[in-house]
């Protein structure tokens, strides 16, 4: 069932939102050679935790940590580690939701450790174009194909590959609603866009070719090919006054 927020939950949504963003201005400020993704992971489970919010993903079929951190070839799902400290040159995607008053917001950037190369920036700025393509193409009138279409179209040119196996999601008070949003696909296609839908898009754009593994720990994901990956998500609103990004400072 596709649940239509009202404007009362959407305000809901965004605090939610806004809470999950000043994570992400947490990481950005404390992402640098050195630091390891248990230390990320432990500053943004204390913020949330002090701002009364519920981590989501800790415990969410079992994941075992707050934030993912999914390091260079990792495309997803990086469990953090104390162990595991950034070296200059890295990427590093870090995906974080929390519950807020019930309602949930969910949010992923993709960060460069100290200076990265030509290649890495790309796929980056990429990266996180594709997202944006996805947003405007969230309109009322519109069908759900035609966010998937507009970022593999966007990522395609540019001459990456889009990860099949993990799509965006509907979002309200479950992390995981109805509504599947694949990041490639045919134009046209798919559930018309109305008023209050709340989606979190998140395109995931390998290097080389999208095939993906699962590591033996069930939650890592790294490319195949071990060329590297960025994910950016945002939570969004449909509006009639178009699509409104709730994960946004
Ligand atoms: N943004 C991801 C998602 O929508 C994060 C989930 S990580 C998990 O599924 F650990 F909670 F699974
Ligand atoms: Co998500």
């Amino acid at each position: 069932m596709i649940v239509l927020k009202s404007d009362e939950e959407l305000k809901l949504m965004r605090r939610a939102g806004m809470i999950v963003a000043q994570a992400h201005q947490l990481v950005r400020d404390n992402v640098r050679p050195g630091v390891s993704t248990g230390e990320l992971n432990q500053m943004v489970e204390d913020f949330l935790v002090g701002q009364g919010a519920i981590p989501a993903f800790k415990g969410y079929h079992g994941y075992p940590a707050t934030i993912c951190a999914s390091v260079d070839e990792v495309v997803v799902h990086g469990i953090p580690d104390f162990d595991k400290k950034l070296d200059e040159g890295s990427i590093i995607g870090v995906d974080i939701g929390a519950f807020v008053d019930g309602f949930c917001g969910d949010s992923a950037w993709t960060y460069a450790v100290g200076a990265i190369d030509d290649d890495a920036q790309r796929l980056l700025q990429v990266t996180e174009g594709a997202l944006y393509q996805g947003i405007e193409a969230a309109v009322v009138g519109n069908r759900l194909g035609d966010i998937s279409h507009a970022i593999q179209t966007f990522v395609e040119e540019a001459g990456f590959s889009v990860v099949r196996d993990f799509v965006g999601h509907g979002i309200g008070r479950v992390m995981h609603e109805d509504l599947q949003i694949p990041n490639f696909g045919p134009p046209g296609r798919g559930v018309r866009l109305k008023p209050g839908m709340t989606l979190a898009l998140e395109p995931m754009v390998n290097a080389g070719a999208y095939h993906v593994e699962v590591l033996p720990d069930h939650w890592t994901v790294k490319t195949k090919d071990r060329s590297l990956s960025a994910h950016f998500e945002h939570t969004i609103a449909v509006t009639e006054n178009g699509p409104e990004i709730l994960t946004r400072l």
